[in-house]
C-alpha cells in the first residue's frame, strides 16, 4: 500500500501555483474547506495526481503477471508470419509480442481524421518527431493484420457498440473513429454537457457507436469544475453501479470497459448508504482501506451486473492502462521523451500497474467462467513498451519547451500505439 502524508501534497500545490493561475483560485477554496486538491486539467490527469512511490519493479518481471506468460511463448508458438487465419489466432496469445518497425505508418493523419481531441493531436501541437508512428504491434506466432474500417464496419451493420470508461477509453474511441473515418465519417447525434459522453452514427451501416464516461463504473459523486479542478472528495459508493452505463446497456451488442487510475484518488467509499471507509482521506476518522478493496469490489460488481443480465453483450475488458512519466510526476516536471519503443527489458512495472492488473485478471476469470461472451482486451504490456506514444508537452499547441509546460505521459497521441488496441479489437472480433 502507497500511504500519502498531508506534507506530500503541499509541496506539490506549492510548486504549481507558481505558474498556473488556477491554483490562485484553488488555494482559497482548498484553505477554506482544508482539503486535498486533485488539479486535474483533463479527467486524465487525476489519473496520475497520485503520488507514488513504488519501487521499480523491472528485476521483477518474470515474476510480473504483465509477463507471466513469456516464458513458454517461443516454444509453444514458433513465429510463422504467413499464418493470418483467425484459427492461428486462437492459438497464440496477442498480447505477448514486440513492436516491429511498419514502414507503411499510420492509417490516418491529423488532417484526414477531424476528430482527433486537441491534447492528443500531436501532430497538429508540433511535435517534431515521427518515428513513434512507424511501429507495429507483432504478436508471436501469429500475424496481426491492420485494422480494415471495412471489415470492422461490415461486422457492424445494424449494431450498437459502448465504450465505457474515464478518458483513455474516449481515446481509445477516437482512434476507432479515426480509423473508421477512411471508409465513412461518422455523424455526432449526442453529446452531454461536458463533450465526456458521446454518441456517433455511421448511417450507411446503421451503426452506433458511444463512449459513456463512467471512470469509477460505480456510482460517484465527483466534484470538479469545468477546469476539472476538484474542490472535493469523491464519493464513492461500492455497492451501486453507475446508471449512466447500466440503464443503457441493454441497446448495446458490444461493451468495452475498462477502470482503472481514478481508483487511485482521495474518495470516501460508501456501502450500504452509509460511509464505510476511504482511501487517502487524511484527517478524517474513517477507516483507509486501500483502492484495491474499492476496485475489487466494483469489478465484482461490474461482472456480477453483466453475468446476470438478460441482455447477452459481448464484452471486452481492458486492462489497466499504464502511464510514463520520467523523474517526477505529472505535476512534478515528470516527462516522456523517448522517441522509440522500450525493450522488455527496460520496462518498469509501476507498483500500481501491477495491482490493478492482477485485480482485474483474477475478477475477470472468475466472471469469464460464468459468460462465454466475456474477452479480455491485455493491452497494459504492450502498452508499456511504448513510452514514446504520449504528447508529453504536446498535449498543448506548440509549446514553449523552455517554458515548465504539463506533459502528459498517459494518454496517446492519435495517431499512435493505441491504434494498435483497434487492430487487436478487431483480430478478436473476427475469432
Ligand atoms: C508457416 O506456415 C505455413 C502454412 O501453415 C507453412 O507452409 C510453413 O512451412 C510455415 N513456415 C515455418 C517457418 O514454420
Ligand atoms: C496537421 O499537422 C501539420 C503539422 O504536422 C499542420 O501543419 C497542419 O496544419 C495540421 N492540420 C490540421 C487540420 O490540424
Ligand atoms: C438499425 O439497427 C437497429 C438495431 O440496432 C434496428 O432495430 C433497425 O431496424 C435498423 N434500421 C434499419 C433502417 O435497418
Ligand atoms: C444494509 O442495511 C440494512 C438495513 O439497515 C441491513 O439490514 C443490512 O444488513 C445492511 N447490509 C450490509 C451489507 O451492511
Ligand atoms: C473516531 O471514530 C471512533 C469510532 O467511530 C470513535 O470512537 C472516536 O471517538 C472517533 N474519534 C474522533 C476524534 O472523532
Ligand atoms: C529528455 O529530457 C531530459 C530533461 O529535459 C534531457 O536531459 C534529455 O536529454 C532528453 N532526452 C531526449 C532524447 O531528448
Ligand atoms: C473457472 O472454472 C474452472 C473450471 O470450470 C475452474 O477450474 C477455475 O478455478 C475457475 N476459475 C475461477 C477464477 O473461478
Amino acid at each position: 500500500m502507497v500511504k500519502e502524508t498531508r506534507s506530500d501534497l503541499n509541496p506539490l500545490f506549492a510548486q504549481k501555483h507558481n505558474y498556473h493561475h488556477v491554483f490562485l483560485k484553488l488555494a482559497v477554496s482548498c484553505l477554506l474547506v482544508g482539503l486535498a486538491i486533485r488539479l486535474l486539467f483533463t479527467d486524465s490527469f487525476s489519473l496520475s495526481s497520485v503520488l507514488r512511490n513504488p519501487p521499480p519493479l523491472a528485476n521483477a518481471i518474470p515474476n510480473s503477471p504483465f509477463f507471466s506468460s513469456l516464458p513458454s511463448y517461443s516454444v509453444d508458438f514458433p513465429v510463422n508470419q504467413t499464418q493470418s487465419s483467425a484459427q492461428d489466432a486462437v492459438e497464440c496469445d496477442l498480447f505477448v509480442g514486440d513492436w516491429v518497425p511498419d514502414l507503411n505508418g499510420p492509417m490516418y493523419t491529423n488532417e484526414s481524421c477531424r476528430v482527433i481531441e486537441d491534447h492528443q493531436n500531436c501532430m497538429r501541437n508540433g511535435r517534431p518527431d515521427s518515428g513513434y508512428l512507424y511501429w507495429r504491434w507483432n504478436p508471436r506466432g501469429c500475424d496481426l493484420p491492420k485494422f480494415s474500417p471495412k471489415k470492422f464496419l461490415h461486422m457492424m451493420r445494424d449494431k450498437s457498440w459502448a465504450f465505457i470508461g474515464d478518458s483513455i477509453s474516449r481515446n481509445h474511441v477516437q482512434s476507432l473513429l479515426c480509423l473508421l473515418s477512411q471508409v465513412e465519417a461518422a455523424d455526432e447525434v449526442y453529446h452531454d454537457e461536458g463533450y465526456k459522453s458521446k454518441i456517433w452514427k455511421f448511417t450507411s451501416y446503421n451503426f452506433t457507436l458511444s463512449v459513456i464516461w463512467s471512470p469509477f463504473l460505480m456510482k460517484a459523486d465527483i466534484f470538479e469544475d469545468i477546469n476539472g479542478v476538484s474542490s472535493s472528495e469523491t464519493h464513492l459508493h461500492l455497492d451501486i453501479l453507475d446508471d449512466k452505463w447500466t440503464n443503457q446497456y441493454k441497446n448495446f451488442d458490444y461493451v468495452a470497459i475498462a477502470g482503472g487510475k481514478w481508483f487511485l484518488k482521495t474518495a470516501i467509499y460508501h456501502e450500504n448508504n452509509t460511509v464505510t471507509s476511504c482511501h487517502k482521506c487524511h484527517g478524517k476518522n474513517l477507516t483507509e482501506v486501500g483502492y484495491q478493496h474499492a476496485y475489487r469490489k466494483a469489478l465484482q460488481q461490474v461482472f456480477y451486473f453483466m453475468t446476470q443480465s438478460e441482455h447477452k453483450t459481448v464484452v471486452f475488458f481492458r486492462t489497466t492502462t499504464p502511464d510514463h512519466f520520467e523523474n517526477g510526476e505529472w505535476f512534478s516536471g515528470g516527462y516522456c521523451n523517448t522517441t522509440g519503443p522500450f525493450k522488455e527489458e527496460q520496462i518498469e512495472v509501476r507498483y500500481e500497474d501491477s495491482i490493478m492488473r492482477s485485480i482485474e485478471l483474477e475478477e475477470f476469470h472468475k466472471a469469464k467462467n460464468a459468460s462465454a461472451n466475456f474477452k479480455l482486451l491485455d493491452t497494459t504490456g504492450l502498452s508499456l513498451l511504448r513510452p514514446d506514444g504520449h504528447p508529453g508537452p504536446y498535449r498543448q499547441f506548440h509549446p514553449l519547451l523552455n517554458a515548465k509546460v504539463q506533459n502528459d505521459c498517459l494518454h496517446w497521441c492519435l495517431p499512435g500505439p493505441i491504434d494498435s488496441w483497434n487492430d487487436i479489437l478487431l483480430q478478436m472480433l473476427a475469432i
